[in-house]
């Protein structure tokens, strides 16, 4: 069930840096100076069930620190956050990264993890392969469905991994650059395509991305971050009605609200 997300004062301090370690790893040296790091500071904000919300945020804002918050992987140094008012240890949470490779079976047919997911769902075995060949279609892979995953192209894996992260019906989706390793023609089929099935299923979706069009182009709100520590500078809402086509990019509308992303971002990152 879509579920909405309520964050309540969150901040995260990591004892040690992560780079600070790692470099003081490769020299063999132990970090000297164990100071701790903050990586994001008092994020507010209340998520509505069934939206589309980018996060927009220079390196190192704590984008994918606030995700591993939402999913329970991290706890928060203080705040909370709360799925449909309850903890996030009771939710749903489903993923789709930058480097899906990692998260699949890669020997496995492209339908066989896409039932993975009804599996874990509960869905009985013998209804799996129907609805995971209904997923694959929406997003047009129903034609690769047997091949092995390891054998498809990025674009054709990163749909792959789409229909998986919709199948298991999560109460929240997080997407952390899903498309920023493809190509311009490829990521903009991707895009339509994710908005086609998010429509469908209404699942809520947050979605980091470093691509501004993008960024815009598929939210209902851009949320804007400040780097050092990581806050949030602005949400700015985009109200274009759905469905979207591609060609919005080039609308002077268009351009508007992504100036106004443009210039809050650059705000943020100034010395
Ligand atoms: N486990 C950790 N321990 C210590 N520091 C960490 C840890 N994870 C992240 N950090 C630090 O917290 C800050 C935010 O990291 P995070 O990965 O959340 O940023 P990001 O916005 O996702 O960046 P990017 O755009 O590069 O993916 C960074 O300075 C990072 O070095
Ligand atoms: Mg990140």
């Amino acid at each position: 069930m879509p579920a909405s997300i309520q964050i309540t004062n969150v901040s995260k301090t990591y004892q040690v840096a992560s780079d600070e370690q790692s470099i003081a790893q490769k020299l063999g040296l132990k970090p000297k100076d164990r100071k701790p790091f903050q990586a994001i500071s008092k994020i507010n904000i209340k998520i509505p069930k069934g939206s589309f919300t980018t996060i927009f945020g220079p390196n190192g804002s704590g984008k994918s620190t606030l995700f591993k918050i939402i999913s329970g992987l991290e706890d928060p140094s203080s705040g909370s956050v709360m799925i449909n008012n309850q903890s996030v240890s009771d939710a749903r949470i489903g993923f789709v990264f930058q480097n899906y490779r990692d998260s699949m079976l890669t020997w496995r047919s492209a339908i066989g993890n896409v039932k993975l997911a009804l599996e874990a769902r509960g869905v009985p075995e013998n209804e799996r392969h129907d609805l995971a060949l209904e997923y694959l279609k929406k997003v047009n892979m129903a034609h690769i469905a047997n091949k092995p995953f390891y054998s498809l192209s990025g674009g054709q894996a990163q749909l792959v991994s789409i229909a998986r992260a919709f199948a298991f019906q999560p109460d929240v989706l997080l997407m952390d650059e899903p498309f920023s390793a493809l190509d311009f023609q490829t990521s903009l089929g991707m895009m339509e395509a994710l908005l086609k099935l998010w429509q469908e299923e209404k699942i809520t979706t947050l979605f980091i991305s470093h691509d501004i069009d993008e960024a815009v182009y598929l939210a209902d709100q851009v949320m804007v971050l400040n780097p050092n520590p990581g806050s949030i500078r602005k949400v700015i809402p985009v109200d274009f009605k759905r469905p979207r086509p591609i060609s919005l990019i080039s609308d002077k509308k268009f351009f508007e609200v992504r100036s106004k992303v443009l210039e809050e971002f650059r705000r943020g990152v100034k010395p």
